[in-house]
């Protein structure tokens, strides 16, 4: 069976290396794919590419960066919208996660001063990832995953990107900063949205076949 490609709509290197290492590992025998960026896209193609994320929710987000790199190639995308959902900011920054601030650190420094008054307790916090992944046929399916945290007052550990140093993990007692990326990849939100693409992919590709 000759692999299957796709590609991923994403200019997010922490996020791109995360879904190709998990995409990596996980794709299995005798399922394949070669799995492409936006790396590979020529000269052209990468002026088009332009997604404007004025989306209400994940879910329109991860269409909208879908369906812009769909329509220039008319192959199979995948596209992830993710973000830091935190109870005491009324669900902030949630879509806004990374038009927060300019950089993770600005990001963080924010986060932490619109929490300054809140206690540990009151420091409840998720994130969220939507993926869309849209076949050469321009049919589109959504997989959510989730995982619950709390954001803590300092930033710990330099592993992963954006919100990882603050967001503390309690059953593995770390920040997702802390986590080698295979333990963020055995917990992550990406992964268990990305679990549930892989087990449709298989499918997918077992009956295309
Ligand atoms: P997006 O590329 O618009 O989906 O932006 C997602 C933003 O949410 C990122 O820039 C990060 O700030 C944050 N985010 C999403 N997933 C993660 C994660 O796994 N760790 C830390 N921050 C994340």
């Amino acid at each position: 069976m000759n692999p299957y490609k796709f590609y991923i709509s994403s200019e997010n290197e922490g996020k791109v290396k995360e879904i190709l290492k998990f995409l990596h590992e996980e794709i299995r025998p005798p399922f394949s794919a070669n799995v492409l960026t936006l790396n590979s896209l020529d000269e052209s193609q990468k002026n088009k590419y332009n997604p404007v994320e004025n989306g209400i929710s994940f879910l329109e987000n991860a269409r909208i960066k879908a369906r812009a790199l769909y329509s220039i190639l008319r192959e199979p995308v995948l596209a992830d919208d993710s973000g830091l959902e935190v109870d005491a900011l009324n669900g902030e920054p949630g879509v806004f996660s990374s038009r927060y601030e300019k950089t993770d650190e600005l990001r963080i420094g924010r986060l932490l001063r619109e929490l300054t008054d809140f206690q540990q307790q009151m420091r409840s916090a998720r994130f969220i990832s939507c993926l869309c992944f849209i076949d050469k046929f321009g049919n589109e399916i959504f997989f959510n995953g989730k995982v619950e945290g709390i954001i803590i007052d300092q930033p710990r550990g330099n592993h992963g990107f954006g919100y990882d140093p603050v967001f503390y993990y309690p059953p593995l007692n770390k920040t997702f900063g802390e986590l080698t990326p295979d333990e963020k990849q055995n917990v992550s939100h990406r992964s268990h949205a990305l679990k549930l693409f892989v087990h449709f992919l298989a499918k997918y590709i077992e009956f295309s076949a």
